[in-house]
């Protein structure tokens, strides 16, 4: 992998762990607004140099793919578990991480959150080429087993491509037998969810994150304004609020709505454990050689 790819990536971890754990700090405090939470990630990620590749997050039961829209009223609240997951970007090389935190002081999901963390270190581990993936996805099961949760299955890692946030290979969290090996230089984010409800999440409703599937021309005004905003994205997210503040909300939704039903953007809805379990990820970004350091890695994290 030639150096200045390198190096943007590295960059992009940086800023990338750094607006995790400010965010997810502010978020453990009780009473923090997840607007404002998400929109200071947002402007954290330009104040410290990156590019905006998205800024998510998820409470309790539902694992991933939540962004307030611009009316969310929503606060943190003792005991909930939150999942912080943010993407940054320089010239499309992306570092994408993830972390969960319990909001003050409750220690009932501790063992939860810690089995999560296992499970992405057990797996980061065995990061070299010629692993095959069904090892990293029993790593990590594994790990959560041995605290008494499950891994989400139909949740995994995967690769990283430029501008591409699924390079289309996926990393399993548990053994699916797929005896792929892992490459030199791949991009690769690994991120496994640990439940202890049933261990599967299902589409939920309202979605609020989305990605252009197809760039083709929109009939409405409203909608090619939307792909004239979202142009810079390059395929990367993007989230209903930024659109609603820029467009209005009847706009914004009426060409939401237009682009979808003709296939050029696709709805990424949150996604609830089917069980309600309680959820945890953590996740980071690394490339593979023989000796790997995620590069969304802080050196405040435990892992
Ligand atoms: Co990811």
């Amino acid at each position: 992998m030639n150096e200045e790819i390198l190096q943007q990536c590295f960059k992009a971890g940086k800023v990338a762990s750094q607006v995790r754990r400010e965010t997810a700090a502010k978020l453990a405090k009780p009473g923090t607004s997840y607007l404002q939470a998400m929109d200071f990630a947002e402007q954290r990620i330009i104040q410290l140099g990156g590019q905006i590749a998205w800024a998510q997050m998820a409470v309790n039961e539902v694992a991933a793919h939540f962004c307030p829209d611009e009316n969310e009223t929503g606060v943190s609240k003792e005991g909930e578990i939150i999942k912080v997951d943010i993407g940054v970007h320089n010239q499309g090389y992306i570092a994408d991480n993830a972390m969960t935190v319990i909001v003050g002081s409750s220690k009932e999901y501790k063992y939860l959150v810690k089995a999560a963390q296992n499970a992405l270190k057990a797996a980061i581990k065995l990061v070299r080429p010629g692993t095959q993936l069904w090892e990293l996805g029993e790593a990590q099961s594994s790990e959560a087993e041995a605290l008494g949760y499950r891994t989400v299955k139909n949740l995994s890692g995967h690769t990283l491509e430029h501008y591409k946030v699924h390079g289309g290979i996926s990393i399993p969290s548990y053994n699916n037998k797929t005896k792929t090996e892992l490459k030199e230089d791949w991009q690769i984010a690994i991120e496994p969810f640990v439940t202890d409800g049933q261990g599967l999440i299902k589409e939920g409703v309202s979605p609020t994150i989305f990605m252009v599937e197809q760039l083709r021309s929109a009939r409405t005004p409203y909608a090619r304004k939307i792909l004239d905003e979202v142009k810079t994205q390059n395929g990367l997210p993007f989230t209903t609020r930024w659109l609603t503040r820029k467009l209005g909300k009847g706009p914004a939704l009426l060409g939401l709505k237009e682009l979808q039903q003709h296939g050029i953007v696709r709805a990424y809805p949150p996604l609830p454990e089917v069980s309600k379990g309680m959820v945890a990820q953590f996740e980071h970004s690394m490339i593979v050689k023989d000796k790997t350091t995620p590069y969304t890695r802080h050196e405040d994290d435990e892992w």
